[in-house]
């Protein structure tokens, strides 16, 4: 049968863009959501601290826009399907990406626009293929303006301080200023703000779970056809 004219390229993305501040919960709830909803999960920040991290190794300057592209072009993004998995880089692996030297320079190594539109790139063809639950800055505003469901995490910056330093076992008031200097950063190339049509969760006196509840009522309200 041949597709109403109308209806050509209007299918919307099986994509869940959760945008949000470092430490504000989304890789805790894209996990558990990817996994309720059987879709692949794409940490799109690990893209970036990968492309951070390999210009640590080859002694690449945050700031050689040209040269981070390169490596760039040398970065594999695979995402298994077959049961749906989450992203992995190719060489790269969590003790590298979480590292100090990483969270220090990334912010620098994402705020060049041609590297950003090469990621968002990889990006949208990484959640167009198998649909995904996909995590960052700017998924909801750019990369999947078109996802059906938008949720956007906020969390007191006493509360995101204290999660970070309970996941890299470190110490909080010099984690606090670290994600300070790093939100500053990231807010000059990504507004901390949701989009007009982000369901907003604040998951400050939230546990997981009730997080995870908050996004699937979201999700059973604007696109229960993502449900299984
Ligand atoms: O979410 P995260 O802390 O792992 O992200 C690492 C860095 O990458 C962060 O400084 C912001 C940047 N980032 C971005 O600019 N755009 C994205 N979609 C995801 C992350």
């Amino acid at each position: 049968m041949s597709e109403a004219p109308s209806d050509r390229g209007t299918a919307l993305p099986r994509v869940v863009a959760i945008d949000g501040a470092a430490g504000s919960g989304k890789s805790t709830l894209a996990k558990s959501l990817a996994e309720a909803l059987d879709l692949p999960y794409v940490n799109t920040g690990l893209m970036y601290r990968a492309l951070a991290a390999a210009a640590l190794r080859a002694g690449v300057a945050p700031d050689d826009e040209r040269g981070l592209l390169e490596l760039l072009r040398a970065l594999r993004f695979i995402v298994r399907v077959e049961p749906p998995g989450e992203l992995e880089i190719e060489g790269f692996g969590p003790p590298e990406l979480t590292s100090v030297e990483v969270e220090s320079t990334v912010s620098l190594v994402a705020s060049h626009p041609v590297v950003r539109m090469h990621m968002r790139k990889e990006q949208r063809g990484l959640g167009e293929a198998h649909g995904a639950v996909m995590e960052g800055r700017d998924i909801a505003s750019v990369v999947f303006a078109d996802a059906p469901v938008k949720l956007y995490l906020l969390a007191r910056p006493a509360e995101r301080a204290a999660r970070r330093a309970a996941e890299r076992q470190g110490e909080r008031d010099a984690i606090g200023r670290e994600l300070e200097v790093r939100d500053e950063r990231d807010a000059r190339i990504n507004p901390h703000e949701p989009t007009a049509d982000a369901v907003v969760i604040d998951t400050s006196d939230r546990r997981p779970a009730e997080t995870l509840e908050a996004a699937l009522a979201a999700i059973r309200d604007r696109a229960p056809g993502l449900l299984p």
